[in-house]
C-alpha cells in the first residue's frame, strides 16, 4: 500500500462506510471533488447534502455532477455548514470537511475555527452509530494553522467513551502538509445512554 496524502487517506477509511450509507455529507464543497467522491462511492439511493458559502463553488460542484451525471442524488446549500442542523435532521453516516480556501479562488474566503467546530460539533451529534467524520486541515498558511489548532484541541475534548478520534500527517516533508482527522462514533450497543459529547 502507498502511503497516501491527507486527501487520499480521507477516501480510502470513508469508502467502506459509504457501501451502506444512507445520508452523507460534503461540508465545504468547494470545486466539488469530495461531493464528487461521496456521490460515485455510495448507492444510488444515498442523498447527498453539500454545503458551502459561495456561488462560484456550487457551481463548479454542480458542473462536476452533471457531468458524471451524479447531481440526481446531491442536495446543493448555499448556506454556512454551521447551520446544517437547518436542513438535515436525519442520522448522518459520514461527513468530509475540506477546510481552507476555495482552490483557484479568493484566498481571504476560507473556513474559520468558530463555524468550523459549530459545524463539527453539529454533525457529530447527527452522526450515526459507527459512523465516520473526516476533516482535512490545512497549517501550511497562518489562519489555517490557527484553525488546525483551534480542531485539534476541541477534539482531543470529546469524550472517549463516545467517539475514537485518530489524526494522520506526513511528518518528514516540508511547508506543513495537511493533517487529516478521522471521528468514529461508537457503535450504539456501547454507548450506554451517553448523550455528551465531552466527558
Ligand atoms: C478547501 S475548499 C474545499 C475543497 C472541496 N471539498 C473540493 O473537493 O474541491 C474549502 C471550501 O470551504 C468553503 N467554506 C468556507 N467557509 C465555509 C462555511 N462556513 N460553510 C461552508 N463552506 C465554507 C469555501 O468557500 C471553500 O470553497
Amino acid at each position: 500500500m502507498e502511503v497516501a496524502n491527507a486527501v487520499v487517506m480521507a477516501q480510502r477509511l470513508l469508502r467502506p462506510k459509504l457501501v451502506t450509507a444512507i445520508l452523507v455529507v460534503d461540508a465545504t464543497a468547494g470545486n466539488g471533488n469530495d461531493t464528487l467522491f461521496l456521490a460515485d462511492n455510495t448507492p444510488n439511493t444515498t442523498v447527498v447534502w453539500a454545503f458551502d458559502i459561495q456561488t462560484q463553488a456550487l457551481t463548479k460542484t454542480q458542473e462536476l455532477l452533471t457531468n458524471h451525471e451524479l447531481d440526481y442524488k446531491v442536495h446543493l446549500v448555499l448556506d454556512s455548514h454551521a447551520h446544517i442542523p437547518k436542513y438535515i435532521n436525519q442520522p448522518v453516516d459520514a461527513a468530509m470537511f475540506n477546510l481552507g480556501y476555495l482552490p483557484g479562488g479568493d484566498h481571504a474566503i476560507s473556513t474559520s475555527s468558530d463555524t468550523t467546530i459549530q459545524a463539527i460539533a453539529q454533525t457529530l451529534q447527527l452522526l450515526a452509530a459507527d459512523g465516520l467524520v473526516t476533516i482535512a486541515a490545512y497549517p501550511g498558511y497562518e489562519h489555517g494553522r490557527l484553525e488546525l489548532q483551534a480542531v485539534h484541541e476541541y477534539l482531543t475534548s470529546l469524550s472517549q467513551k463516545m467517539f475514537t478520534v485518530a489524526c494522520w500527517s506526513m511528518v518528514n516533508q516540508k511547508n506543513s502538509p495537511p493533517v487529516l482527522y478521522v471521528i468514529e462514533k461508537i457503535r450504539s450497543e456501547q454507548l450506554e445512554g451517553s448523550t455528551s459529547l465531552k466527558d
